[in-house]
């Protein structure tokens, strides 16, 4: 049954089902590349929260879990250009293996940031797995290592993405009726 919440939603874009396998062969292609290290997986919150916690259970590797949590947006749909920490990291990174988990790659402002961020803190490698791609609004020159899909120049929500913090729990990513953004 149709939830109240999702009277707001103009379409499914990907499926549960499709979130699940892609996120099964991104475990998969992790493992490979990681197996006999001890990586650190790094969420960047909050939009990747539900994401982490699929991908680690899909990457049964000797692993460690970390979170990071920043912000860019101040409730819009795009971005302000900066990127603000709101919650540092909790451990020494000096020397350790990060994948770093994103919910989505937008203009790259983020994800360049924290890369620059993360090396200054003695990282010794930094590997990027970004659920989602929007090549299409780059700005900076960087990209994932592993992307699970490419996404149209549309604003998305579900597993995880907001609008306005809402819409974060629904299962799927969809993308909302335009009467939305008009409240
Ligand atoms: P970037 O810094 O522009 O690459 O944007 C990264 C962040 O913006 C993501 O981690 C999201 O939190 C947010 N964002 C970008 N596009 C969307 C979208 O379509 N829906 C929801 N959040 C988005
Ligand atoms: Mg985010």
């Amino acid at each position: 049954m149709k939830s109240e919440m999702e009277n707001d939603i103009l379409k499914v874009l990907i499926t549960e089902e499709e979130l699940q396998r892609r996120i099964g062969e991104l475990g998969g292609a992790l493992y490979e590349r990681f197996q006999g290290k001890r990586p650190l997986f790094l969420g960047v919150l909050k939009g990747s929260f539900v994401f982490m916690a699929d991908l680690v259970r899909a990457c049964q590797l000797r692993s460690d879990v970390e979170f990071i949590a920043v912000s860019s947006y101040e409730n819009a749909t795009a971005s302000s250009g900066r990127v603000k920490i709101n919650h540092d990291l909790q451990q020494d990174i000096t020397g350790r293996d990060l994948i770093i988990v994103e919910d989505i790659l937008d203009s790259g402002n983020t994800l360049a940031f924290l890369k620059d961020y993360f090396l200054t803190k003695g990282a010794a490698s930094i590997t990027i797995v970004a659920l989602l791609d929007k090549p299409s609004r780059r700005t900076k020159a960087i990209d994932a290592d592993f992307a699970g899909f490419e996404v149209p120049n549309e604003f998305v929500v579900g597993y995880g993405l907001d609008y306005c913090q809402h819409y974060r729990n629904i299962p799927y990513i969809g993308v909302l009726k335009p009467e939305v953004y008009a409240d």
